[in-house]
């Protein structure tokens, strides 16, 4: 199966991939996740897409795309992927498309997880993340153990992009540029449209089920 996550910063992409992702048997790839490697490692894309991700801003199309197209190439991908945070941007969308038919595949279904602002806002502020790709929120979904992921043991760090000022830039960067896909993609007739405000097993559970159809 091949799919989309699609939505504003913090309504719960990566939280419902990691899950989506062990049920349904498909790679979770997150451009945000291999950018952050990036930065981590101190390698030259990482560099460049600090500057962008630092001010709130889309690290640019082409160094996107081609990042997405090496990943493709691996092999877990033969059998689908959940794709989260990308595409992000039209230009992004039709250029996946093109990379797709190349390949003779398609997407199944585009999940468009949605939140208000406010509630956003409030999320990330609250967010604690492993560098094993689990997340975690202080109140909504706390681990066992204070600063401690409860799957690999490592200690849980706050995002830099979680500061309010980034976080707003962030949304408005959603509104400008991101959420002209949800049109895009009704038009291809293959979104689903969830409530991000739900509790999490709950959406997961609406996903599958919706999937399922
Ligand atoms: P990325 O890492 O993709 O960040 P994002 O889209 O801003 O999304 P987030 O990871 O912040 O949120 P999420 O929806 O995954 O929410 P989460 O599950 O963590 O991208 C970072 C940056 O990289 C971008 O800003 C951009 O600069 C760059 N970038 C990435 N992709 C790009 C692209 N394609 N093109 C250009 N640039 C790109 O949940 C958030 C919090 O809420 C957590 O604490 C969680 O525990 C909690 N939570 C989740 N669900 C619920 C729920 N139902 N109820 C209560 N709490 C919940």
């Amino acid at each position: 199966m091949r799919l989309i996550l699609l939505g504003p910063p913090g309504a719960g992409k990566g939280t419902q991939a990691v899950v989506l992702s062990e049920i349904l048997m498909i790679p979770h790839i997150s451009t945000g996740d291999i950018f952050r490697a990036n930065i981590k490692g101190g390698t030259p894309l990482g560099l460049l897409a600090k500057s962008y991700i630092d001010a709130g801003k889309l690290v640019p199309d082409d160094v996107t795309v081609d990042i997405v197209g090496s990943r493709l190439k691996e092999d877990d991908c033969d059998n689908g992927f959940i794709m989260d945070g990308f595409p992000r941007t039209i230009p992004q969308a039709e250029l996946f498309d093109r990379m797709l038919e190349e390949r003779g595949e398609k997407i199944d279904a585009v999940i468009n997880i949605d939140a208000d602002d406010s509630v956003i806002i409030r999320r990330l502020s609250g967010r604690r993340m492993c560098h094993c790709g689990r997340t975690y929120h202080v109140e909504n979904s706390p681990p066992k153990v204070e600063g401690i992921c409860d799957a690999c043991g490592g200690k849980l760090f706050i995002r830099d992009d979680d500061r309010e000022e980034t976080i707003r830039e962030r949304l408005r960067t959603y509104h400008e540029q991101t959420s002209p896909l949800i049109d895009y993609y009704r038009k291809k007739g293959i979104i689903l449209n969830f409530d991000g405000t739900k509790p999490i097993e709950v959406t997961t559970r609406e996903i599958l089920e919706s999937l399922k159809k």
